[in-house]
């Protein structure tokens, strides 16, 4: 809990200290309450789902007779039942919350059924009968690509002439490669719980990093002004960006049972049910050619990257944009050309995830990197540092944003020496030499992530704090918290300004009805900016507090002093609840709101270019691992990371989240695989079928730092930088330590075709697929 930060004076915790998440210790004596643990209301009624049985067809007729009937249901509601708009999708349209006529993917729903307990409502769903007229899907993306299948139209990034220069270039290397996709799995699923008010007013409890947006979805299907709905969150069982939008359709069908019935509705999915109704990453395939000079330097390269958005848009122009900010990743290219196609398939659509398709387009541009040192022959660390960016002109990004704040080369200095690189690499050779069937391989991969929502609007926040006249505070803003931490952070901020002991500060839950308009809490910029307003707000309430002072005790404003829980008034000293008591008496305002726009950015998309990031985050990480070439399986043994988290405003947490991500983002690369029958239907759905990382899969020997002489450079609250996705990304390194291992079969003369996840199952296949071309060109030598 609250721990001291060493001085005997001082406060309880101010920004910069290591302090526990203010719920961790009811996280794990399950004391933390989410949605489903809160006392359901008299009269609740349970919300199910029917699904499409087709993930492409047309709805012929729908009978929903035995539905209805069967025990304890209360009401079915389907198209025909929304007052207002059969849509809840975030940016356009496509998303609608219940199928009126066109099917496009397998488990889309049809219908909500409401009963009195959730197990009569899911054995209710399945009594629909549904005739349908099928149509042909198109389930992949090259499918989608061969048909031009798209949810918006393909965009375009260049700068020079990419085509000449690897024309002119010593070598050429091409290539394709696949990434798969993921499912947040997150611990609490889906769910909302909505409850009737009066006038056909409702309060919506949902697991939301949205709660603006679940606000307006609802008020848009229910046809009604959003100020008749209240959403609040507390907290989420994780969300990863599977609940940026993905919230909104089940919130809606719980709001619109309530409204109708007029008793409060609870909608909830089960983990089946969630991994087949929502959206997960976007998988994606990589074409690309790079001419390079001798030493791996790049002088000009073309890539060309095709998403599998689902059936819907949703986020994916945002998502496919961001692959194509961060297919640069750390590396300068004078003439390039990057391509994004966003494929339209019969699948669910495809959403936010922690990267928010960064993460693919980084890994995209780290491949490239490591087939160019393969092909050349020189360490993949060796190529990647010749093409960092530096100095101008090499400091300028495919869409024009010159990098300012590049620590890229210093960063994977510290990194490479403190993980005893260079050795280890001998060692692992050594190795290798002399074990045919086990085989170890080592990777470093750099990290550049850029944070600021890149849809330029949406990087603002608001807070609102109250003082109470006993001294204690209530903290409110728009940012959701999702076991990341952001609520203790923002607390830090609020007691830092105040200088009072952080448990003087009640962390409240999210709600429309106390800060409106807000922005999902996404693209890491949560601390950012709730930070900013909530510090705003505070400033606000000091100012009169010390205007007030001034007056009362006559003295000059700069002598009134936040010090240590107390206030210097000139030489009196007084409690900061003495002060505010004395300003409550004196009619001084103790409740202020706070706002704040993130500065500097701009961005034209029309001609891909500006500043869409305000900064960047940086880190790196050494992965080494050890194959078995007989069976394909692996273990990570041991991973060195580094991270910039600025002037961490709380580095137990940013270390938390620093291991969390680079699970995460090992879990997505090395074994999370998603698999789809030929039907259409998504045949991973439940943690059977679909491996997740565990403890055991956390190397023993797990190193990570944060960069410690980590300072934002421009003026993010309190000079700290964002964390939340951007070590995802440091997974990479044990995707590719995989490859330097299957490299080894071959003694580094060919390299793997490896493909995103590295499952035993495509180690076998890419060990077995390197062994058959070097029996090849053995054959041929012996010719
Ligand atoms: N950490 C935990 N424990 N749970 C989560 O759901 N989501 C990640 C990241 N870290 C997540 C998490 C994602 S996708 C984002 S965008 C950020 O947290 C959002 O929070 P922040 O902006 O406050 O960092
Ligand atoms: N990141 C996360 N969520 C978003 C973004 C982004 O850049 N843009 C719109 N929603
Ligand atoms: Mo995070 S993918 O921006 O919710």
């Amino acid at each position: 809990m609250a721990q001291a930060n060493g001085n005997s004076e001082g406060i309880r915790t101010g920004v910069h200290q290591s302090l526990a998440h203010d719920s961790a210790h009811k996280h794990v004596s399950g004391e933390a309450i989410y949605i489903d643990d809160m006392p359901e209301p008299p009269g609740m009624l349970n919300v199910a789902f029917g699904m499409s049985d087709h993930p492409h067809a047309r709805i012929r007729s729908m009978d929903l007779g035995r539905v209805r009937k069967a025990a304890g249901v209360a009401i079915v509601l389907t198209a025909a039942d929304i007052p207002g708009r059969n849509d809840v999708a975030p940016v356009t349209e496509g998303d609608p919350v219940f199928v009126d006529k066109l099917v496009e993917f397998k488990g889309q729903c049809l219908f909500a059924v409401a009963a009195e307990t959730m197990e009569q409502a899911r054995r209710a769903a399945r009594l629909a009968r549904v005739e349908y007229t099928v149509l042909k899907p198109i389930l992949t993306i090259d499918e989608a690509m061969a048909k031009q299948s798209f949810v918006g139209p393909s965009q375009v990034m260049k700068r020079g002439n990419a085509r000449k220069a690897i024309g002119a270039a010593r070598h050429r290397v091409a290539g394709h490669f696949e990434i798969g996709g993921q499912d947040h799995f997150y611990l609490e699923g889906q769910i909302s719980l909505a409850v009737p008010g009066e006038d056909g007013d409702l309060t919506i409890y949902c697991s939301t990093q949205h709660p603006t947006e679940v606000q307006q979805a609802v008020s848009h299907v229910l046809g009604c002004d959003s100020n008749a709905i209240t959403v609040e969150v507390r907290r989420m069982g994780g969300g990863f960006g599977g609940k940026e939008t993905q919230g909104a359709q089940f919130a809606a069908a719980a709001a619109l049972v309530a409204r109708v019935t007029g008793r409060p509705a609870k909608a909830r999915l089960d983990r089946d049910d969630d991994m087949i109704m929502t959206g997960k990453r976007h998988d994606f395939v990589v074409d690309y050619v790079v001419g390079v000079d001798d030493d791996g330097r790049i002088k000009g390269i073309e890539i060309e990257l095709a998403a599998r958005c689902g059936n819907s848009l949703e986020l994916s122009a945002a998502i496919c944009d961001r692959a194509m900010f961060h297919s640069d990743n750390c590396y300068y290219f004078p003439n390039v050309t990057i391509t994004s196609h966003r494929c339209k398939t019969n699948t669910v659509s495809n959403t936010a995830f922690r990267g928010f398709g960064g993460a693919q387009g980084m890994l995209a541009s780290e491949e490239i990197l490591d087939e160019i040192a393969r092909h050349v022959g020189t360490d993949p660390l060796q190529v990647r540092k010749v093409n960092f960016y530096g100095k101008s002109p090499r400091d300028v990004t495919p869409y024009h944003m010159t990098v300012e704040d590049n620590i890229i080369a210093k960063i994977v200095a510290d990194v490479e020496k403190s993980s005893s690189y260079w050795r280890r690499r001998r060692t692992i050779d050594a190795f290798n030499a002399t074990s045919p069937v086990l085989k170890k391989g080592i990777a470093l991969n750099p990290v550049k992530f850029g944070i600021s929502f890149t849809t330029s609007f949406l990087n603002q926040a608001g807070a609102l704090i109250h003082v109470y006249t006993d001294g204690s505070v209530h903290l409110n803003h728009g940012g959701t918290e999702m076991g990341q931490g952001l609520f203790t952070k923002v607390a830090q901020v609020v007691a830092e300004e105040f200088q009072i002991d952080i448990d003087k500060i009640k962390i409240t839950a999210t709600s429309t009805g106390k800060v409106p308009n807000t922005s999902a809490t996404a693209a890491s910029s949560g601390a950012d900016m709730n930070g900013a307003a909530a510090r705003i707000a505070a400033q606000t309430i000091k100012s009169r507090l010390t205007a007030f002072a001034a007056g009362h005790f006559k003295v000059e404003r700069n002598k009134v002093i936040f010090r240590d829980n107390r206030v210097h008034v000139g030489r009196r000293r007084m409690s900061f609840a003495d002060l505010i008591q004395l300003a409550y008496l004196g009619r001084v305002s103790l409740s202020a709101t706070g706002f704040y726009r993130t500065p500097k950015i701009h961005y034209d998309a029309a001609k891909a270019r500006g500043r869409p990031f305000y900064y960047f985050a940086y880190g790196a990480a050494v992965s080494e691992v050890l194959i078995d070439t007989l069976t394909g399986e692996y273990k990570l043994l041991r991973a060195d990371l580094l991270h910039d988290c600025g002037k961490s405003l709380n580095p137990a947490i940013d270390l938390g989240q620093v291991e969390g991500a680079f699970v995460q983002g090992m879990g997505w690369l090395t074994m999370e695989e998603l698999h789809w029958n030929p039907d259409g239907g998504l045949a991973t759905h439940a943690p059977s079928t679909y491996k997740i990382p565990v403890a055991s899969d956390v190397p023993a020997d797990f190193r990570v730092r944060l960069l410690e002489s980590g300072r934002n450079k421009e003026n993010v609250v309190h000079r700290s930088k964002a964390v939340g996705e951007p070590p995802l990304m440091l997974g990479i390194s044990v995707f590719h330590a995989i490859k330097d291992a299957i490299a080894a079969v071959g003694e580094g003369q060919l390299s793997p075709g490896l493909n995103a996840p590295a499952t035993p199952e495509e180690v076998l296949r890419a060990v077995d697929d390197l062994r058959h071309r070097l029996s090849l060109s053995a054959a041929e030598a012996a010719e």
